[in-house]
């Protein structure tokens, strides 16, 4: 039979990524005893009340179908959600509500590419990035991120990067897998790059909640004046431990909603209105656990971060948010990938090689923040070990 060529463009981006992961379980399922670091799930407990909310609203059959763009319930909740976080209205006309950010972003990028369009990526990224961009038909460009600079951008880069075809950037902060916080000057810079050279923004801020120390979280959307070109992707995922529910969203302007509500309304024909309720609830309610999810986290990047300080041969900073410490094994002599085998091989914990999320993640492995206390310093225990052995 004939297919489209979004299949061959796909084909190769995804599944690779995580075949130590793969290989992980298949360890496990032989019986050995494994600490998963490779994705990026929360184990801890979601708020009972958003599972309470979305029980209630199943019985009490919020089981019809549903707008395109969202139920009132939600479109309202993420209307002053946002009002509040930019200090600006922002009016529920300005959202989608979609089954997670990576919906989201796909949706964001079907939206304003053409094929042949080129978009930005800051390198290292998560790895479906490359998929959301080349599934329309676009051509991803990786803009080098220096690990040595925390991964924080270098804007003469990103410019020198620009063609004629360039059509967006793709911002992740807090970033996934660098652990990178943007900070406001870095945003305003990258917003004014944009606005010059007429690009979309297309900022994916799934891990907005999860910041560190003294970082604060800016977003380009809180510029009014980015805010015809930015399109904010999220969820609550990560922030409230819920990623089975597949409840995302963008927020984006008016114009842009209008010209995407067509391309959901015809993929999604709308979403299930009991878990759009209890997104409401989430977005509307100050939940102690996510503050909790956040300490949490916190506490365990630094646990590994001491684990292997004095390592010689690894290193590892403490991450400005999200889910995800960088291990730099640079100084081993064997690539990210080789140490995430061994790791995996000799040591049963399982670990993403930098290489997954680009050409600039070479030499690191990522950890995820994903297990408790005990596993954490068990894990940092054995990358120590692996290094030493490498010396
Ligand atoms: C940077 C980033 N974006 C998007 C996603 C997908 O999130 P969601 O569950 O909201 O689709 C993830 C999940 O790990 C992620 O790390």
């Amino acid at each position: 039979m004939r297919y489209s060529k979004i299949g061959d463009r796909l084909a190769g981006l995804g599944s690779e990524k995580w075949a130590i992961h793969v290989e992980g379980r298949q360890r496990e399922a032989l019986g050995h005893e494994m600490i998963f670091l490779s994705i990026g799930e929360p184990d801890l407990a979601p708020p009972k009340a958003i599972l309470d909310e979305a029980y209630k609203q199943m019985l009490a059959r919020r089981l019809r179908y549903s707008p395109g763009n969202g139920e009132p319930s939600v479109v309202n909740a993420l209307s002053r959600f946002y009002t509040k976080q930019t200090g600006r209205k922002i009016t529920p006309e300005q959202f989608l509500f979609l089954p997670g950010t990576q919906t989201a972003l796909y949706m964001a990028f079907i939206s304003i590419l053409n094929e042949g369009d080129e978009v930005l990526l800051l390198d290292p990224y998560y790895a479906t990035y490359e998929g959301v961009i080349c599934g329309p038909g676009g051509k991803p460009v990786a803009v080098p991120l220096d690990p040595d600079n925390g991964f924080h951008p270098n804007i003469d880069a990103i410019e020198a990067a620009i063609t004629s075809r360039t059509k967006a950037l793709l911002l992740n902060s807090p970033s996934n897998p660098t652990g990178a916080v943007f900070t406001a000057a870095e945003i305003k810079a990258i917003g004014a790059l944009c606005k010059k050279h007429d690009l979309w923004i297309v900022s994916d801020e799934v891990y907005a909640t999860m910041i560190y120390g003294n970082n604060i979280f800016t977003s380009p959307f809180f510029d009014k004046d980015l805010e015809e070109r930015t399109i904010v992707t999220s969820s609550i995922s990560k922030s409230h431990a819920l990623p089975g529910f597949r409840c995302g969203w963008i927020a984006a302007s008016e114009e842009f909603v209008t010209s995407a509500l067509s391309i959901t309304e015809t993929m999604l024909f709308g979403s299930q209105a009991f878990l759009q309720d209890a997104t409401a609830l989430a977005l509307d309610t100050h939940f102690p656990e996510t503050d909790n999810m956040r300490q949490s986290y916190e506490a365990r990047a630094r646990l590994l971060v001491d684990g292997l300080k004095n390592c010689k041969t690894v290193s590892s900073r403490m991450p400005e948010g999200g889910m995800f410490v960088m291990v730099d094994v640079r100084k081993t002599g064997v690539s990210g990938e080789i140490f995430a085998r061994r790791l995996l091989n000799e040591h049963n914990v399982v670990c993403m090689p930098g290489e997954s999320f680009g050409r600039c993640g070479a030499g690191h492995v990522r950890v995820a923040l994903t297990v408790d206390e005990k596993q954490i310093a068990e894990a940092a225990r054995r990358i120590a070990i692996l290094a030493a052995s490498l010396n």
